[in-house]
């Protein structure tokens, strides 16, 4: 085990996420708690990370004395650099060369900690942010490398293993980084890397376990890949006390709900409530075309129906969601900041305080890749695990204007073609989500002899990473072709359709 020691850093999961990368388990223990996680987990290794503190003020956070006195290899990043420092009788001093962004590295690569990763005499790119810097040196440490701002920006006492950067090796622009924590887990502290997902996924369990005793858990479950992946962990960890309520608003894609449920039910035999609440949405919906109001709604009463649900249950000590890391730092870094609300998001966020249960989060400290890994490790098919984002309030805001139960029965009907098409293209992996948006006008057409007046179909497809930025996907004309001519072909009220060229910014992955 490797010990990651948190002070607090925006990135310190990821220093986590590389070490599991290199195959070896780790646990991040908050600074306050870290001489009792020391004790716990009897670490092999430990690795300092970075924080917004400074250790030049007063009171500022340090690692416990039993890290120094075990005798364990340490890396120090950035402010555990500067912890290192101090601890062990160096110097830190406020920063008058502060150093955000990439810098460039020339190291001694004779030290194991960049064998077989960089070399001397060149220049290496890494990433820096940081105002303080070590200004003198505990006894022992020598300089492996330096940057232009920090002259000590990477230095060790190879003698005792204690290494420490300046700079984030954690994060992707130190492209060479995970390089870089590897040598430290497996050349320097002599771990294998032989932990892999499938122990993850028994850890998960076992924690899981932990948390909830005997106590009774609820799952608002979507269909979707996060939901779902939390819901399999935890059931495999109690079983049925775990009951999922899948709140089918009606606006899923075709036949969607039904396969979620006989999947769950048949293959994993989880208990799974299914409530078909397509009347109480779409009636709600209906009339209503301000693009917000929608939202609000739909979040309104999911929170009333499975409210509902749950109290036919008779309620649950806990909470299931499928947090993963991302949603974490975000909602921590935007609180309180002055961004602006584009879309109110859908999800069950205000659940938790209100039903006064506490929550179950198995996938908080995973990436979205690493989830569908530990999907496929609980047995998920690969077309499920694979499949394009899909928004919580579904198809009411790929139909703009207002809803109807027929227009969204040809938004359906005009969607599963498109989506079959792009399968049958061998698209579907290189496009990061597409769908079909049902437009509220109306145009004339003539079919056969005669004349129609039907609904316009939009077509999106879109390349992303993260969904924060996209492109539009730039199919091949013949392709978007013969979509157009099966979708107006067999979906009755459609006569025309049309492609949306428009990246994002300046527009939206959905329309609403
Ligand atoms: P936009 O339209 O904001 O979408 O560019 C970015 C990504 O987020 C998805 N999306 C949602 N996901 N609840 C969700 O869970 C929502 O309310 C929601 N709105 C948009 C969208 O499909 C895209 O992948």
């Amino acid at each position: 085990t490797v010990l990651i020691i948190d002070f607090g850093s925006q990135v310190t999961q990821l220093i986590a996420r590389r070490v599991r990368e290199a195959g070896v388990y780790s646990e991040i223990v908050p600074f306050q708690s870290a001489a009792e996680g020391f004790e716990r987990l009897q670490p092999k290794a430990v690795i300092l990370s970075g924080g917004p503190a400074s250790t030049t003020d007063i009171g500022s956070p340090r690692a416990p004395q039993i890290v120094f006195d075990s005798g364990v290899p340490v890396l120090g990043i950035c402010y555990g650099q500067q912890v290192m420092a101090e601890q062990l009788g160096g110097k830190v001093e406020g920063g008058h060369h502060r150093e955000f962004g990439r810098a460039y590295m020339q190291v001694d690569a004779s030290s194991p900690l960049f064998d077989g990763v960089w070399s001397t005499g060149e220049r290496h790119q890494v990433w820096m942010s940081h105002g303080d810097r070590v200004t003198k040196l505990p006894d022992g440490f020598e300089v492996i490398g330096s940057s232009q701002n920090a002259p000590l920006a990477a230095t060790a006492d190879e003698a005792r293993k204690y290494y420490a950067v300046q700079f984030h090796p954690e994060v992707v622009h130190t492209p060479d980084g995970a390089k870089l924590l590897s040598n430290f887990v497996h050349k320097i502290a002599g771990l294998k890397g032989d932990w892999t997902m499938a122990a993850y996924k028994d850890q998960a369990i076992a924690a899981i376990r932990e948390q909830v005793g005997d106590g009774r858990v609820l799952c608002a479950l979507s269909g979707g890949v996060d939901s779902s992946v939390a819901a399999l962990l935890i059931h495999e960890a109690i079983g049925d006390r775990l009951t999922c309520v899948l709140v089918d608003h009606g606006l899923m894609r075709m036949n969607e709900a039904a396969e979620v449920v006989a999947m769950f039910r048949e293959h994993y035999n989880l208990h799974l409530v299914h409530v078909d609440a397509a009347d109480t949405f779409i009636g709600a919906l209906e009339g209503e075309a301000d693009p917000e109001k929608k939202r609000k709604t739909i979040g309104r009463l999911f929170i009333e129906v499975f409210e509902e649900e749950a109290r036919k249950l008779g309620g649950a000590d806990f909470l299931a969601q499928g947090t993963l890391y991302p949603d974490v730092i975000e909602s921590v870094s935007f609180t309180g900041g002055p961004s602006v609300t584009i879309k109110s998001h859908h999800n069950v966020g205000g659940l938790p305080e209100r039903m006064n249960m506490q929550l179950v989060e198995p996938l908080r400290e995973l990436f979205k890749d690493e989830v569908r890994e530990l999907g496929k490790e609980l047995g998920l098919p690969d077309h499920f695990i694979g499949r394009h984002p899909f928004p919580g309030p579904g198809l009411a805001i790929r139909c703009p204007g207002g809803v109807t139960r027929e227009k969204i029965r040809i938004l359906q009907e005009a969607d599963a073609i498109y989506l079959d098409e792009i399968r049958k293209a061998g698209l579907y992996d290189a496009i990061w989500q597409a769908f079909a948006v049902l437009l509220p006008v109306q145009t004339v057409g003539v079919m056969g002899d005669g004349r129609t007046y039907e609904f316009v179909c939009a077509l999106r497809a879109v390349t992303s990473v993260d969904g924060m930025t996209a492109d539009f996907y730039h199919y091949d004309m013949s392709f978007l072709g013969n979509t157009a001519t099966r979708i107006i072909n067999e979906v009755r009220g459609i006569n025309r359709v049309v492609y949306d060229v428009t990246s994002k910014p300046p527009g939206t992955i959905e329309w609403e």
